[in-house]
């Protein structure tokens, strides 16, 4: 006789209902009850003013952190936050978060801890993403000689700091972020980081409004030694 195949993979069903049930009653009753309207002008429009680029990092929730409520954060996360010039996905969001949403303040986030650098700090073998991982150990090897002076900790946590210069110096050189500025738009780059043992965000001194800025910025940024 046969009997139903048991599934291969179980449906987390129970963490989903639970999600569903906490969201619902929680969240969604509690935003509905400050303001009536609230979802329903949400679904009409966002227009946000920043654009976040963070780590994937559960422990990173953007708008949570900045205060921010659903429609006034406009974000792209990807693992260790990298820009890297021919990658679409971040591209796009940036195209479309400058040119059609108007965002004007794109903020490179990264984070004390980040586990993605740490891999690439210790050239560690995970699979796929060492690839992915690769553009942070470049980060690493053009700053050798400062990291080598630094002890074990010192040295993750300020390349955690190196990177957010690095990809906020990448997010300047893009097409999208030049010609934004050629046309004169009010757009702001900001390098940002944010610490897992207090939840403090920390501005690194990266701020460039023009093309001119970027340079300065970038030289700037790499003495504000916080880590
Ligand atoms: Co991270």
């Amino acid at each position: 006789m046969l009997s139903e195949p048991e599934p291969r993979i179980a449906p987390p069903l129970g963490v989903l209902r639970e999600v569903e049930r906490v969201s619902q009653r929680t969240w969604a009753a509690e935003a509905v009850r400050r303001d009536p309207d609230y979802f329903t002008r949400l679904q009409q429009q966002q227009a946000p003013e920043y654009l976040w680029i963070g780590c994937s990092d559960s422990r990173v929730p953007a708008n949570e952190i900045v205060g921010l409520a659903p429609g006034e954060l406009f974000v792209h996360r990807n693992v260790a936050n990298v820009v890297v010039h021919t990658d679409l996905n971040c591209l796009s969001a940036l195209q479309y978060a400058i040119d059609v949403l108007g965002v004007k303040h794109v903020i490179v986030t990264g984070h004390y801890g980040c586990g993605g650098v740490r891999a690439a700090f210790d050239d560690a073998r995970l699979g796929l993403i060492d690839n992915w991982l690769r553009h942070v150990e470049d980060v690493k090897h053009r700053h050798e000689g400062e990291l080598v002076a630094l002890s074990k900790e010192r040295a993750v946590d300020r390349l955690c700091e190196l990177n957010v210069i690095e990809q906020a110096r990448h997010v300047c050189e893009t097409t999208i972020v030049q010609d934004a500025w050629a046309r004169g738009m009010p757009v702001t780059v900001h390098g940002w980081i944010y610490g897992l043992s207090d939840g403090r965000l920390r501005q690194l001194g990266f701020t460039a409004a023009h093309a001119g800025d970027v340079d300065p910025a970038y030289r700037a940024s790499l003495l504000s030694v916080t880590a």
